[in-house]
């Protein structure tokens, strides 16, 4: 059997503080362990510290997709209602077609977590061969929300030309549809 291509994955932690090196990137290093414990196929993270600004996050988003080559980005924290909160913002400006589901199924499993999860707009959406999911900024979320919405991101990734993604079986069962007979 053919090795599978090795995947670039984008994590990207959206605040200022964290950017200013102010406050230290705990959801970055969550998302990477995650994805650690998930993946047994070949990946590499690339991992970016972004402020809150739209424009520089927008263009982090352009460049992890359409120059370093990222199937999946996965955003972590901005995704509130504050003034500075632009995370969906980028995101939607950068994508071509918003993927809602995600941030609907996020939302609920996190309300059983949090009542405050209704707080967040986190979305997601694709650039190319691209899946960009946003998180919210508390370590804690990246799980809940991950152990949700994994289980079908292998099958977008294929469905957008991406490379194969293989999950452990044990962790986590990623979900592809059997294909019909010809
Ligand atoms: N979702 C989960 N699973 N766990 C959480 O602790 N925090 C909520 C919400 N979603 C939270 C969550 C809170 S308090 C806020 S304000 C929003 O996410 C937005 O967070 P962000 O601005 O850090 O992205």
């Amino acid at each position: 059997m053919q090795e599978p291509a090795m995947a670039r994955i984008g994590i990207v932690t959206v605040s200022d503080r964290a950017s200013r090196g102010e406050y230290e990137d705990r959801g970055g290093p969550a998302i990477k362990a995650y994805l650690e414990r998930v993946l047994v196929s070949p990946w590499e993270g690339v991992t970016r510290v972004v402020p809150d600004e739209k424009g520089i996050l927008a263009h982090e988003l352009e460049d992890l997709c359409d120059q370093v080559g990222c199937c999946l980005v996965i955003t972590t924290g901005g995704t509130g209602p504050a003034v500075r909160d632009i995370t969906p913002e980028a995101t939607e400006a950068v994508c071509e077609k918003l993927m809602p589901g995600f941030g609907e199924l996020m939302r609920t499993v996190s309300l059983q977590a949090v009542p405050t999860a209704i707080l967040s707009r986190q979305t997601a959406g694709i650039r190319g061969g691209c899946l960009i999911v946003n998180l919210p900024g508390q370590p804690k979320a990246i799980e809940e929300c991950l152990d949700a919405v994994f289980p079908a991101i292998p099958y977008c990734v294929d469905l957008i030309g991406g490379p194969y993604l293989r999950t452990d079986e044990e962790r986590l069962v990623a979900f592809r549809p059997k294909k019909k007979a010809p």
